[in-house]
C-alpha cells in the first residue's frame, strides 16, 4: 500500500472532466467539500485550491494508498485548506462526516478505479496484466475475484456476468468457468481472459464508442470488479444518503442547505440510479438540475485521455428547505 502511494505520479491519473466539474460545483473560499472518491487526489486539488486556507475538504477513499497519496498531495498545496482523511466505503461517508460534526457544501463522487490501481498487476484488475484475481479497492474487504470465480455457481455466475457486465455471452462464459474449475482453481488474471476468451465471441464496445474493438474479458472483468466493490451499492447507498438529507428538515446534516452534489459515471449501471434520484428530487422541489443534460468530456479530452470516453457528469443543488 505505501508503495504505491510513495511512487505514485501524479500525472498516473488524469483527472476526467475537470474544469466542466469545478465550474458545476462551483467551489468557493471557505467551503467544506467532500471528495468520495480521493484517487490521486486531482479533482480534490483543484477544489482544494478553490476552497482555500479557510476551507475544509474531506478525502474518502476505499483504498488506503490512494487516500494517502490524495491527503499529501493536497496538504503540500500553498494555502492548502484542512484535509480530513476517511479511509472505507463512500456509502459510509454521510455518517462519518456527520461523526465528525461536518457539513459538506460540495460533494463530488468520481466513480470507478484510477489508472494506477489498473496498472498494477497485483491489484489483478486488468486482463491485460498477469495478476493474482484480486480486484478489491480496499485491501481489507472480505471477497476477492478469486473467491468469486471459484465459488459461485454457473447460474450465478451467468446471472451475474449478465447484470453487472451486460455480458450477451454470459452463459456460455459462465459454462467454461465452471469446466475450467474441473481441473483446479482459477487463479489469475491472465488464466481467467484466456477462460473468458474461449466462450466469448468477439466484442465491440456499444456506448459513444459504438464499434470499438473490445477484449473479450472487458465485460466479465468489469462484472466481477462492480461485485467484488459493491459499486452499485454503494452509490445506492450515497444517493439514498443525498436524498433522505434533501427531504428532511434537519437542523444540522452531513448536507449543508445549498449543497452541490456531482457524481462522474462511466456506464449506464451508474449513470441510471444516478439520473433517476437526482431527477426525482428535482420533480419534488427538493433539487436543481444543475446540469439539465449530462456533460461529457469534448473530442479533445477523449483524445488527450481515452478513460474519459465514456464519462458522464451530473450536479444537482438542494433546495434550502425553511
Ligand atoms: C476514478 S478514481 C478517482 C480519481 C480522482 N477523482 C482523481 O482526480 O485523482 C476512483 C477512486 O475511487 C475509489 N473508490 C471506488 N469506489 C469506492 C467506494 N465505494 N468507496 C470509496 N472509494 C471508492 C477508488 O479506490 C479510486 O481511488
Amino acid at each position: 500500500m505505501l508503495r504505491t502511494a510513495r511512487f505514485m505520479d501524479d500525472r498516473a491519473h488524469i483527472p476526467v472532466l475537470l474544469e466542466e466539474t469545478l465550474a458545476a460545483l462551483a467551489p468557493t473560499p471557505g467551503q467544506t467539500a467532500l471528495d468520495c472518491t480521493a484517487g490521486l487526489g486531482g479533482h480534490a486539488a483543484a477544489i482544494a485550491q478553490q476552497i482555500g486556507p479557510t476551507g475544509r475538504i474531506a478525502l474518502c477513499d476505499a483504498d488506503p494508498g490512494n487516500l494517502e497519496h490524495a491527503a499529501a498531495r493536497i496538504a503540500a498545496l500553498t494555502d492548502a485548506p484542512a484535509v480530513t482523511g476517511i479511509q472505507g466505503n463512500f456509502a459510509d461517508a454521510p455518517r462519518r462526516l456527520a461523526e465528525l460534526d461536518l457539513s459538506a457544501d460540495v460533494v463530488l463522487a468520481d466513480l470507478g478505479f484510477s489508472s494506477p490501481q489498473m496498472a498494477d498487476p497485483q491489484r489483478g484488475l486488468s486482463f491485460s496484466r498477469e495478476g493474482p484475481l484480486d480486484m478489491r479497492f480496499d485491501p481489507s474487504s472480505p471477497v476477492t475475484a478469486a473467491e468469486l470465480v471459484n465459488t459461485l455457481t454457473e447460474q450465478e455466475l451467468a446471472d451475474l456476468i449478465y447484470e453487472l457486465g451486460e455480458e450477451r455471452d454470459s452463459r456460455r462464459i459462465a459454462r467454461k468457468l465452471i469446466e475450467a474449475r474441473e481441473a483446479g482453481p482459477i487463479e489469475t488474471t491472465t488464466q481467467l481472459a484466456e477462460i473468458v476468451r474461449s466462450g466469448a465471441r468477439p466484442q465491440q464496445s456499444r456506448g459513444r464508442d459504438r464499434g470499438r474493438r473490445i477484449h473479450p474479458a472487458t465485460r466479465t472483468f468489469q462484472a466481477l470488479r462492480i461485485a467484488v466493490n459493491d459499486e452499485l451499492g454503494s452509490l445506492a447507498a450515497l444517493l439514498e444518503a443525498v436524498k433522505r438529507t434533501a427531504s428532511a428538515s434537519l437542523e444540522k446534516s452531513w448536507l449543508r442547505p445549498g449543497a452541490r452534489v456531482g457524481v462522474i459515471s462511466f456506464h449506464s449501471l451508474e449513470d441510471r440510479p444516478v439520473k433517476r434520484v437526482f431527477g426525482e428530487l428535482a420533480q419534488r422541489g427538493l433539487a436543481q438540475l444543475v446540469t439539465r443534460k449530462p456533460i461529457t468530456p469534448t473530442e479533445a479530452e477523449v483524445q488527450a485521455n481515452p478513460r474519459s470516453r465514456s464519462a458522464k457528469l451530473r450536479v444537482i443543488e438542494l433546495t434550502p428547505r425553511a
